[in-house]
């Protein structure tokens, strides 16, 4: 057996040599769309701006960003990370060791994905005055925006959710709310150039029926064992390892309300990455701006017509949320493992210290694709690969229990049925069930 690396994963890696593949589409379309808009924004900035060293160095920016989508589309080797960050010997020593000679087509599309996002980033950190600037925040808070009606129809449920109830009515809650959480994940900005914006507003419904109607998109369906760990919980400590800001993140913020107001958790901890990644990934800064948005009664569009209960349901809910910033209920800390380009697999090798911290906690929820296709390797396994299987030793037998709730946008998957598949594909497209976004996976792992 040859020996399993992040450029050798156990099952063959997805590569953009791979032409009409999923990964040959994001390194032709997909990143040189998502660095034009970066591009487009912070000509934005630099035009707005008074200070001359500003706009000198942002222009250097753009620059350095044009010559990133160069020498993605002639196929050049990935160069080292040339700026002095905390995570930037770390990135060059995994390619040197992992990706010595590696192309842009010719690495692992998980891989290179993540290496664009950090090489964008190099572009930023070398400058004194763009250090603090985020490429995609006008993006993130216009799609919040977008999602007023199912932001204020949530606000409007809390206090029934959060209310005394028996343990049956804390199912159904619950039911309710998993599903609420994993079709937040379709808010996805880095996927915003495949789908349609009725798309979106489907999939963030939050009324019953829409909810057992989209149930069927879920071909792997864990949201069962997932009850039976959160119903043993009591004053315990639940970490999310999270993926979007805006309505995702919002909807995480309302999962992990009822934990706590339910008394299954007295601590939650949100995980949050490092820079500015995948386009709309959360860091710790995004918190509060999402805050702030809420409170800010001009933020959403058609805010004219809103009433005074409307604001009132929001506003009451996003202070409890300041407040337990403020007592620690909620801790929101960042790690720069999160922004490595390596698997999970390596989360023990490489930051041993984040996963003892994290195996303290109870269960530990990851959010979305990117984290699915890190804790999977992002490699073709058999699709009816077990889960325990797909996430390696040390997670499946040494970590916490986990969950991932994860809405399919990438090819990689396990865990599903015998059959479940070939079923599928009788009137489904394998791109479409796998990458669309709009079918999904509930898994769930506890250490044996
Ligand atoms: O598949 C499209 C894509 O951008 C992937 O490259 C990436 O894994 C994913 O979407 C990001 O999605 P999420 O925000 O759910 O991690
Ligand atoms: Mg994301």
């Amino acid at each position: 057996m040859t020996t399993i690396t992040p450029n050798n994963p156990p099952f063959p890696a997805y590569r953009s040599t791979d032409k009409g593949s999923f990964a040959w589409d994001s390194t032709v379309r997909r990143w040189p769309s998502i660095l034009d808009n970066a591009i487009a924004d912070l000509e934005k900035a630099i035009d707005k701006s008074t200070d001359d060293q500003a706009r000198q160095e942002g222009k250097k920016i753009r620059d350095a960003i044009v010559d990133l989508k160069n020498e993605m589309a002639a196929d050049r080797p990935l160069r080292l990370i040339a700026d002095k960050e905390d995570d930037t010997a770390d990135w060059n020593r995994h390619l040197a060791t992992y990706f010595a000679g590696a192309t842009w087509f010719g690495g692992t599309w998980l891989f290179n994905e993540c290496y664009m996002y950090r090489r964008l980033r190099e572009s930023f950190s070398n400058s004194t005055c763009w250090r603090q600037y985020d490429p995609f925040g006008d993006q993130k808070l216009a799609t919040f925006r977008g999602s007023h009606g199912s932001v204020f129809d949530l606000a409007h449920k809390m206090p029934t959710l959060i209310q005394p109830m028996t343990v049956e009515q804390h199912e159904i809650v619950y039911d309710e709310l998993i599903q609420v959480c994993l079709w937040g994940n379709a808010t996805d900005l880095s996927l915003l150039t495949n789908m349609t914006e009725e798309d979106i507003k489907r999939l963030q419904a939050i009324e019953k029926d829409k909810l057992a109607e989209q149930k069927k998109k879920i071909l792997v369906d864990n949201i069962e064992p997932l009850w039976q760990k959160i119903k043993s919980l009591q004053g315990s400590r639940v970490d999310f390892v999270l993926d979007n800001t805006g309505f995702e993140v919002y909807v995480d913020l309302i999962l992990a309300d009822w934990l706590l107001q339910s008394g299954k958790a007295s601590q939650v901890v949100f995980n949050c990455k490092t820079i500015p990644w995948f386009v709309s990934d959360v860091m710790p800064q995004d918190i509060p701006i999402l805050f702030d948005a809420c409170l800010d009664r001009k933020f959403f569009p058609g805010h004219e017509t809103r009433s005074e209960e409307d604001f009132t349901a929001l506003e009451t809910m996003v202070r409890r949320w300041k407040s337990y910033v403020e007592d620690g209920r909620l801790i929101v800390r960042e790690h720069k493992f999160w922004c490595s380009g390596l698997p999970y697999w390596y989360l023990k090798q490489e930051a041993p210290e984040l996963f003892e911290d994290i195996t303290k906690s109870d269960l530990a929820i990851f959010k979305g694709d990117l984290n699915f296709r890190k804790l999977v390797f992002d490699c073709d396994w058999p699709v009816t690969t077990p889960f325990k299987t797909a996430i390696g030793p040390d997670m499946a037998n040494e970590f916490t229990s986990i969950a991932s709730l994860r809405t399919n946008k990438a090819e990689t998957i396990v865990g599903m049925k015998e059959g479940v598949k070939e079923e599928l594909e009788k009137t489904v497209t394998p791109l479409e069930w796998r990458c669309s976004g709009k079918y999904a996976v509930v898994q769930y792992n506890s250490p044996s």
